[in-house]
């Protein structure tokens, strides 16, 4: 392998930063690299992990009631996606507005180029008529851009319990400053994992094929590929723990051995104590308290809440709040 000496700045500043702290913590957006993309595809098909097959349901139960709340007159309107993800489970939408002919653009918003441009192939392909208006943007970026550019309404989306990535506190600051680019009619519909046996959320994130442990040691894996680290994976394992009394699930990398790991992008040596963890990941889990507060705090009221059939999952609908 030919060796590179140039690092991506912002993953430096990150990787250096949170490996200095104590405890030590890695944010958990370093985790989606083309390697941790894929493996995160896996986990939305291993059987312990409900979330996806939760939403996919509602999508495909309450499609035209989703429908209804952004078409009351025959309007052309913007369906907003923030992270375009994979796709899969906003294409049930995209087909059935195609199939009944109503005025949309599909808006897919995403900081990665590449994973915009493999959507745009897949749609292209799947659903010809579809308009599709990509943007290559910060999420606040690109409403800001919408807001200038058109008077049409948007239902903005975001999807998969990525919510769930803030804490409590930085998701009513996340949601504040959509809702500062959102005008009176439009909407914003968020998915929710909710809180439910603890068993089976503690579970989804350590399943018994072992992907999700994957993903998670995929992080030192990055660091090795992209920063010359010298991180042995064999050494760290995986812990997720779920709180029941919170509805925090957290994810750690436990150091099994006391360990000096040398980053070449850092010029020096890491040092783990024994049993020392970086803790890597938050997956909040809600209770409709918990989303009546949000939506309170960042200014909004709830048009509804849609759930799957087991009501593990929600889809909620977001407004303005009228003054
Ligand atoms: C993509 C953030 C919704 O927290 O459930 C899955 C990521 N992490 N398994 C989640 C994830 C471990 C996922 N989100």
């Amino acid at each position: 392998m030919i060796q590179t000496n140039t690092y991506d700045p912002e993953v430096l500043s990150v990787v250096e930063a949170g490996l200095s702290k104590t405890p030590k913590r890695l944010p958990s957006w370093l985790f989606y690299d083309a390697v941790g993309d894929k493996i995160f595809q896996a986990i939305m098909r291993i059987p312990e992990y409900y979330l996806t097959a939760c939403e996919l349901d509602i999508f495909k139960t309450h499609k035209e009631r989703i429908l209804q709340h952004i078409v009351k007159s025959n309007e052309a309107f913007q369906l907003v996606e923030l992270g375009a993800g994979d796709g899969t489970k906003t294409e049930v939408l995209l087909d059935y507005f195609v199939k009944k002919k109503v005025p949309f653009t599909y808006v897919p918003v995403d900081v990665s180029q590449d994973v915009l441009e493999q959507l745009i192939v897949r749609l292209n392909k799947s659903l010809p008529a579809l308009k599709i208006h990509p943007e290559n943007k910060l999420y606040y970026q690109a409403l800001e851009d919408l807001n200038n550019d058109s008077r049409e309404k948007k239902l903005i989306l975001f999807l998969g319990a990525n919510i769930g990535n803030f804490n409590t506190e930085e998701a009513v600051g996340f949601v504040k400053r959509l809702a500062a680019n959102m005008n009176n009619q439009d909407q914003l519909l968020i998915g929710f994992d909710l809180k439910k046996n603890p068993r089976l959320i503690q579970a989804a994130y350590d399943d018994a094929g072992g992907i999700t442990r994957e993903f998670n040691l995929n992080l030192l894996g990055r660091i090795n590929r992209e920063m010359g680290g010298e991180f042995d994976l064999e050494q760290f394992s995986h812990y997720p723990y779920y709180d029941p009394e919170t509805g925090v699930t957290k994810s750690f990398l436990v150091s099994e051995q006391e360990q000096e790991i040398w980053i070449e992008a850092m010029g020096k040596s890491v040092h783990f104590d024994k049993w020392e963890v970086i803790h890597t990941e938050v997956s909040q889990k809600y209770d409709l308290k918990m989303i009546n507060r949000l939506a309170d705090q960042a200014g909004l009221q709830i048009v509804d809440v849609i759930y799957d059939s087991k009501r593990y999952f929600a889809d909620v609908i977001f407004a303005l709040r009228e003054q």
